[in-house]
């Protein structure tokens, strides 16, 4: 069913075990519970078959020690509980959320000395955009980056994200595009291009944003197609004289954005760079179903 929440009894793992999910319970002293400190991913599932698992993990690995936590599981540990749990929920295509906290301790802010992590995993649908969302294109608003500067960890602290997030639903926009010193970082939950001309431009990696999954793959396909793409800094200017904007991450896949704080972006339709990125992306995407890519 499309945009189901996740039911009590869709099995999740924690700690070790495979549960249904309204019987997974996890201590008020967990650290992710008290100080949000904790980091996660989200890792598309097409055809039972985990997208872009390495690069997941790579990311994942640079953010727990961005918050000084060893990771409690080698890469392969992972794997093997996440194929498991798609399993138990039946393969096909799905997300999965992953989780791991500084586990349970009496609240004290610095590091408990001898604490076991918390590691929790859950599926939820991938909902992709519906046809006529991507025909239609979606709004944004461009809201100030209230963020920490660190923002290239991907903490479960996620507070700034959504107060601007809710901002952007009570304008009816899909995202807030984030400005810091009158550049663009990213989105709340999405990465940002824009087109100028027919170049492609996506902020660089940095400290003010998260190297997601989905901007790298669109930086490959764009480069491999011989679509001039960039990475590099995007003023706020840049934005609005733009051609064409688009968001990414992995369960939006690539958003054309068709409209910045209610003025249209190019001609108001999603354009053809767009058209011709979301085509490679989809088809990259088929492939990997097929076992076609890795
Ligand atoms: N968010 N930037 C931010 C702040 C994000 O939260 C996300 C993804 C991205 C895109 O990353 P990726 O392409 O690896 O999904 C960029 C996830 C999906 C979330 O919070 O649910």
């Amino acid at each position: 069913m499309e945009g189901a929440a996740m039911n009590g009894a869709d099995v999740v793992y924690l700690n070790g075990e495979y549960l249904p999910a309204g019987e997974a319970k996890v201590s008020v002293l967990d650290r992710g519970f008290l100080f949000g400190d904790g980091i996660y991913e989200v890792i598309p599932v097409y055809g039972g078959r985990l997208f872009r698992l390495e690069a997941h993990l790579l990311r994942m690995d640079q953010s727990l020690s961005g918050i000084r936590l060893a990771n409690p599981l080698t890469h392969r540990g992972w794997e093997a509980i996440l194929t498991e749990l798609v399993a138990r929920n039946g393969g096909g295509d799905m997300a999965l959320y992953l989780q791991v906290t500084r586990g349970v301790s009496p609240r004290e802010h610095a590091f408990p000395p001898d604490a076991i992590p918390t590691v929790f995993v859950m599926t939820q649908p991938l909902n992709p955009q519906a046809d006529a969302t991507l025909q239609a294109g979606v709004k944004a608003i461009t809201v100030e980056d209230i963020r920490w500067k660190h923002c290239h960890i991907k903490a479960i602290t996620l507070l700034p994200n959504v107060l601007l997030q809710q901002q952007a639903a009570e304008s009816g926009a899909a995202e807030a595009i984030l400005v810091r010193n009158g550049e663009i970082t990213e989105g709340t939950a999405s990465n940002v291009f824009i087109v100028t001309r027919g170049h492609v431009v996506t902020p660089p990696r940095g400290r003010l944003l998260l190297p997601g999954i989905t901007r790298d793959l669109v930086v490959e396909l764009c480069t491999e197609a011989g679509i001039p793409c960039s990475e590099s800094k995007v003023a706020l200017s840049a934005l609005r004289r733009a051609d064409e904007v688009w968001l990414t991450s992995s369960n939006k896949e690539v958003v054309p954005v068709t409209h910045v704080d209610g003025l249209p972006v190019g001609s108001g339709r999603p354009g053809p760079v767009w058209e011709q990125v979301f085509g490679l992306y989809r088809a990259y995407k088929e492939a990997f179903r097929r076992g076609e890519v890795h």
